[in-house]
């Protein structure tokens, strides 16, 4: 089948039920997207589907055909940072790494389709992101400061 992913083709012969996040990890090599619960529950895994922060490890191979899917290795670069990257850098957000991807999606999608979040907002948009180290207010606080450098252009 056919996938698009960060804004390229790709040909992979696999089943139509394989989860999205193996096809991206082991067929593509895209490890940037992390396998964290495989149910749902921690947001790991999160990828943009047509611009909709999906949970990959949910998302059969088949579904994604025909869908644009965008991995936190298409979402800026290291020349022109997206400003979600860029603000967490500046606020230092990350600790172990590890569902940093995924939260970074999610706040991106986030800030795609309500560009001056409240507090109440962000916290429920990632409401379904964990972070076992516990980075949850350096998380918001570069959310925030992401949304103002948005908004500033
Ligand atoms: S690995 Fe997909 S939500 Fe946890
Ligand atoms: S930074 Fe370690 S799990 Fe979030």
């Amino acid at each position: 089948m056919k996938l698009s992913i960060n804004g390229q083709m790709h040909e992979v012969d696999v089943e139509e039920e394989m989860p999205l996040l193996w096809v991206l990890r082991d067929e593509l090599g895209l490890t940037g997207t992390k396998y964290g619960c495989g149910i749902a529950a921690c947001g790991a895994c999160t990828v943009h589907m047509d611009g909709i922060a999906v949970r990959s490890c949910q998302i059969e191979a088949g579904m994604a055909e025909g869908s644009e899917i965008v991995t936190i290795e298409g979402l800026g670069t290291p020349d022109i940072l997206h400003a979600v990257q860029a603000a967490w850098i500046s606020h230092q957000v990350a600790q172990c790494g590890y569902c940093q991807s995924g939260q970074i999606m999610q706040a991106a999608a986030l800030l795609a389709e309500t560009p001056a979040p409240t507090d109440d907002e962000i916290d429920l948009a990632m409401n379904g992101n964990l972070c076992r180290c516990g980075t949850y207010p350096r998380i918001r606080a570069a959310i925030r400061a992401a949304a103002e450098s948005l908004r500033e252009g």
